[in-house]
């Protein structure tokens, strides 16, 4: 085991993560910030493999700022983050996915005007060598790969649920709770490891949450993911998460399992105000 290095003497310890064997994802002392503002002080944390962990707190806690830091989107101001056993502080998003993270918007972010399986085509091709000319100047092998190509982005439409009627459609006449589907769909094309989903549920009516909810779990149970989630529906976060992990103005307030979270102090506080 590689020794933990010293939190706070940044950028000169190993590389190599404090518990890289049983945790996927590892942060230590994160910050981040925008000029005077401080979205995210000082947070660490860490995400155990194969478990699904929420991130949650009020608006502004600084939740979507720290997504966006995992994700290579923000450097961080100060701290280090190691995904798989490796650190990937200041790494390019690009190179990032490739590592095996994959992401969804807090706002959806599909091409619109191309359909559902379009819109896969082009995620799983950031994991595919074939690049753009070699699609034009197509040969039989060529052929043959882009056949597979569209199975497969089929299949994860599928089994995200999405209606085979749907797959033909462009992406902004789908409903809203398709969108997000398509959504999660685009994010697994790229065969991650750490799935990080950004208020998933927003908008959904409390069925389709709790088909959502149990999706999860399935990616969980039937393909080894490990899952992030920051959403506002508290019944989906004490439904599905192994550990809580609270924001709010951009500090840790809490940590620690559903029931242990639901009754901290600090947390009533942040979420209802203070009652005097
Ligand atoms: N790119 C940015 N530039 C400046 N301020 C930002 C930026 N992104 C987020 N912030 C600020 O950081 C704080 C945390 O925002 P955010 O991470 O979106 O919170 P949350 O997702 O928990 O609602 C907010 O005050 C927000 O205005
Ligand atoms: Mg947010």
């Amino acid at each position: 085991m590689a020794a933990t290095g010293t939190p706070g003497v940044e950028a000169t310890g190993p590389s190599v993560a404090p518990d890289g064997d049983s945790n996927l994802l590892e942060a230590l002392d994160v910050t981040k910030a925008f000029g005077g503002l401080v979205a995210v002080e000082d947070v660490s944390f860490a995400i155990p493999r194969r478990s699904i962990v929420s991130m949650i707190g009020p608006n502004g806690a600084g939740k979507t700022t720290f997504f966006n830091m995992l994700t290579g989107l923000y450097r961080p101001t100060m701290g280090r983050i190691w995904f798989d056993g490796r650190e990937i502080t200041g790494m390019r998003p690009d190179r990032i996915v490739a590592l095996g993270m994959a992401r969804t918007f807090q706002n959806i972010r599909l091409f619109g005007t191309m359909t559902a399986v379009e819109n896969l085509l082009v995620a799983q091709h950031s994991r595919t060598k074939s690049g753009l000319f070699r699609s034009i100047l197509r040969t039989p092998g060529q052929r043959r790969e882009e056949r597979q190509a569209r199975e497969k982005a089929r299949e994860t439409l599928r089994y995200v649920g999405l209606r085979e009627e749907v797959f033909d459609e462009v992406s902004r006449n789908l409903s809203y709770g398709d969108q997000r589907r398509l959504e999660i769909a685009r994010a697994l094309a790229s065969d991650p490891k750490l799935l990080l989903l950004d208020e998933p549920t927003a908008g959904m009516n409390p069925q389709e949450s709790g088909r959502l909810t149990d999706f999860m779990g399935q990616l969980r149970d039937e393909r080894g993911l490990t899952i992030l989630l920051i959403e506002h529906d508290m019944k989906v976060v004490m439904d599905v998460s192994e550990r809580i992990t609270v924001l709010d103005h951009g500090e840790k307030i809490a940590e620690g399992k559903p029931q242990e979270v639901r009754q901290d102090e600090r947390v009533v506080e942040a979420y209802l105000g203070k009652q005097t």
